[in-house]
């Protein structure tokens, strides 16, 4: 278990002379952080005393302030079929990323003895990390999505006080969407014995899987010492989910082996449980290694126990039974939370995202947190993870072109060592709509690539997502890739197929369907590019941008064609940056793709999805609100999103007749229920549902909301944990006084936190609000917000307070423990 550096001194007095021979850290707290190039901070008695103090994982850029200069890019997009280069404020979402930044920590390493090896780990650091310690440079990593790890034992001082000082820079025009800034993500350090297995050290798989039992092989590598041949052994015991050991080994390496030497171990487990989104269950190789009787290291590999196949004409299976990817696409951004990890975070975007029926992630177009790949583990996603968004041709000025011919390789190789062992992980993605798919020798770079992730994981095929069709066949890069993954295509599925030679294909990006909560546009026609003065886009979800296409298209092609795999929806949630189709029209600063808006309160569009993926639990949603004064008698089309077959609205207790979904259709009509012609008068609108065999099961209503009257405050969690990371998310919802949603209020409300606990952000959603996310107070967007409290690390009662002009205030109490 990893835990903070600070507790780990308070506890180091406890500790007796046979401590573990593995000892984990996060360096969390006291870190000293200033933006601006300052060289001589490097050295170790420089005086950061007047820097600021932060915790990691930390974002410098996401306490703004918002503005269009930030980032300001004259472009010309050419995966949008753009023909002209137009100037793009929020193309990265308007905050201040770019620049240099420092860190400074100083620590101790317990107990640290001659001969120990001591590691730092970074799960991610945004961007060109440049590593020292004690004023020595130990490392350089320039991609700011990947893990990366660095030997500082030669540079430490076996007592006392260590430096270290991380100097990070981001550049302009690298990126086409908000990356963040910093150590976003958790620093390790990793304390082990002169013989030891090295970070990310292990591979587990798992070559034979029947009822009765599965094949477990296990490789594990061993570092040693120049001139350290003693023998060795490996012990080790496959736990189950109660820890109840399953299956053990020992497994002895003969004196003479050098560094590097590799222990092979075959384990059975009998009556294996499988790991599948429904089920996801893991086992734990825990594994200790013995020179005599010495224990030298010990280490865990969590893992699964599952078998998938993509086969021509077939498609994809899970555990042989076949299935397709009910997938979302998603950037790593935590909307107000910014690019800083927060697992709690994570986790209520999955559970969301459960709830909608989703069962898989890709990770665009980059390398994941490693606590999204264990949450997606635990919690039962699939996983695409991809590495680039770009190759040798840039999309951005300062892209990743500029690292690849030297970076490509490690950086696919780390990808691959640290997810290889999770069972979610289904598939690596080496790339996300690369110009290079038009170079004649781009499939060369896609089959290096490709063969690297198979030199270093045999057991999974690689993507790509592709966006130009004719290109891919021409040059013959979708006929290489063990899986061709298709952007926005599903008119040319049909086509793909026939060229095919792997005899099936995946959506790996589907939809672009653009919308904002709570907004609703007249008259409700289908269209592409469509823009408002106001810069929003129509919850009827029938908007969408000139390459993309509405759910329903992809929809019907899913359903029909069985060599279709799935598709990752563009996107599960709402990001920052890439404000589509107001990239040249500031203030619009974050996104409209998401199916859940960027304060993580779902969309229409959600309810879409859930009545079609959820097949546990039924969905029965209406829209728009019903509260459109001055709309009298005029047109107000109402939709209905529900996984039953037939329903009847009615308008003020008036029947507007019944409909039924109709499944030979190739269009809407097929996945929704529309009542076209409704005329607007206030009041109530209801709808019935009814199930195959005709019989009324459930009903929904919509009311015409009164006055704003007072807040409504509902928490996502009403307990916490006492650790200073845990979240809650408060969703905030103007009232009129019968408890109906205000859909249209605008109040700002004000947050106050007492007790064990603090303010941490709040968001509305809306991708105009120039709002500062830390600041506590903000307006009300369609009436609605979330406001982000944060436990602390004691034990107790944490009082919410919100207040609004002219609303009757609210309180949460949320406990802490
Ligand atoms: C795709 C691209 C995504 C995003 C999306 C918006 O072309 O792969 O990153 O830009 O378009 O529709």
């Amino acid at each position: 278990m990893l835990k903070s550096l600070s507790l780990f001194l308070l506890l180091t007095a406890s500790l007796n002379a046979t401590a573990q021979a593995r000892r984990e850290y996060v360096l969390a707290n006291d870190w000293k952080f200033t933006k601006g190039d300052v060289p001589e901070a490097a050295k170790p008695d420089f005086k950061d005393a007047q820097w600021q103090t932060v915790s990691v994982p930390h974002d410098w850029a996401i306490y703004g302030p918002f503005d269009g200069n930030n980032d300001l890019q004259t472009v010309k997009i050419e995966q949008n079929n753009e023909q002209k280069a137009t100037q793009k404020a929020g193309r990265t979402g308007g905050l201040p990323f770019i620049g240099t930044g420092w860190y400074r920590r100083r620590f101790t390493v317990p107990q640290f003895k001659k001969g120990n090896q001591a590691v730092l780990l970074f799960d991610g650091a945004m961007s060109n990390a440049h590593v020292f310690v004690n004023g020595k440079e130990v490392g350089y990593w320039p991609y700011g999505y990947n893990s990366f790890s660095f030997d500082i034992t030669p540079y430490l001082q076996a007592s006392g006080e260590n430096t270290l000082a991380v100097r990070l820079q981001n550049q302009p025009e690298a990126s086409r969407w908000y990356p963040g800034a910093g150590l976003y993500r958790n620093v390790h350090l990793i304390v082990t014995e002169d013989v030891h297995i090295p970070v990310w050290g292990t591979y587990v798989t798992t070559p034979e899987i029947n009822s009765a039992s599965a094949k477990v092989n296990l490789k594990t590598q061993v570092e040693r010492p120049k001139g350290n041949t003693q023998a060795l052994r490996l012990q080790t015991e496959i736990r189950d989910a109660a820890g109840k050991v399953v299956a053990t080994v020992s497994t002895p390496l003969a004196s003479g082996q050098a560094s590097g030497q590799e222990f092979v171990q075959n384990l059975e487990v009998k009556s294996p449980k499988l790991w599948s989104p429904e089920t996801p269950v893991l086992y734990t190789a825990d594994s200790k290694l013995y020179a005599g009787t010495v224990l030298k290291d010990e280490y865990k590999t969590r893992f699964g126990i599952r078998s998938f196949k993509f086969e021509a004409e077939k498609g994809f299976s899970l555990n042989g039974q076949p299935r397709k990817f009910k997938g979302v696409c998603n950037h790593h951004d935590l909307g107000p939370l910014g690019t800083a990890v927060n697992t709690a975070a994570l986790r209520r975007q999955l559970a969301l995202l459960k709830d909608m029926g989703c069962d898989a992630i890709r990770t665009s177009h980059n390398m994941p947190t490693p606590e999204l790949v264990s949450l997606c583990d635990e919690m039962g996603f699939m996983m695409m993870v991809e590495a680039f968004d770009e190759w040798k041709r840039p999309k951005v000025k300062n892209g990743y072109s500029q690292y690849f011919d030297e970076w490509s390789e490690k950086d696919i190789v780390n990808m691959v060592h640290r997810d290889r062992n999770n069972p979610s992980v289904i598939m690596w993605s080496i790339g996300n709509e690369v110009p290079d798919q038009s170079n004649p020798e781009g499939y060369i770079i896609a089959k290096r690539l490709q063969d690297i992730c198979h030199r270093e994981d045999p057991t999974r095929p690689v993507a790509a997502g592709m966006d130009r069709f004719d290109d891919d066949f021409k040059n013959n890069f979708a006929q290489v890739l063990d899986i061709a993954g298709f952007n926005y295509k599903p008119h040319r599925y049909p086509e793909a197929k026939g060229k095919l030679p792997q005899g099936f294909l995946l959506g790996s990006e589907t939809a672009s369907t653009v919308s904002s909560r709570g907004v609703y546009k007249f008259p409700v026609e289908q269209v592409k590019q469509k823009k408002y003065r106001d810069n929003q886009s129509s919850s009827y979800d029938l908007e969408a941008c000139s390459w993309s296409q509405i759910p329903d298209d992809e929809f019907v092609k899913q359903d029909d064609l069985g060599y279709v795999t799935g598709e990752f929806v563009w996107t599960g949630f709402d990001y920052l940056g890439e404000p589509t189709p107001y990239d040249e029209a500031w203030p619009s600063h974050s996104s409209y793709f998401g199916i859940i808006d960027l304060a993580g309160i779902p969309k229409d569009r959600y309810y879409l999805y859930r009545a079609r993926w959820n097949t546990q639990k039924p969905t029965l949603h209406l829209l728009p609100h019903w509260t459109w004064p001055g709309r009298e008698g005029q047109t107000t089309p109402v939709f209905c999103y529900t996984s039953y077959p037939s329903a009847e609205l009615f308008v003020n207790g008036k029947s507007q007749g019944k409909q039924t979904k109709a499944p030979s259709d190739k269009s809407q009509s097929r996945y929704r229920l529309m009542w076209n012609e409704v005329k607007y008068q206030p009041g109530t609108i209801k709808v019935v549902a009814y199930d195959a065999q005709g019989k009324a099961v459930a009903e929904e209503e919509v009311k015409t909301a009164g006055k704003p009257d007072h807040i409504k405050l509902v928490a996502d969690r009403t307990s916490l944990t006492a650790d200073g990371q845990e979240l809650a998310f408060v969703t905030a919802r103007v009232e009129d006084a019968q408890g109906n949603l205000c859909p249209d209020a605008t109040n700002e409300l004000q947050f106050a936190v007492k007790g064990q606990g603090k303010f941490r952000a709040v968001g509305n959603g809306d991708a105009t609000s120039l709002e500062l996310f830390h600041e506590p107070k903000m307006h009300v967007f369609h009436g609605q917000l979330v406001a982000i409290v944060q436990a602390s690390d004691k034990a107790g009662d944490v009082q919410l307070n919100v207040t609004g002009s002219g609303l009757k205030a609210a309180q949460v109490t949320l406990k802490t423990k």
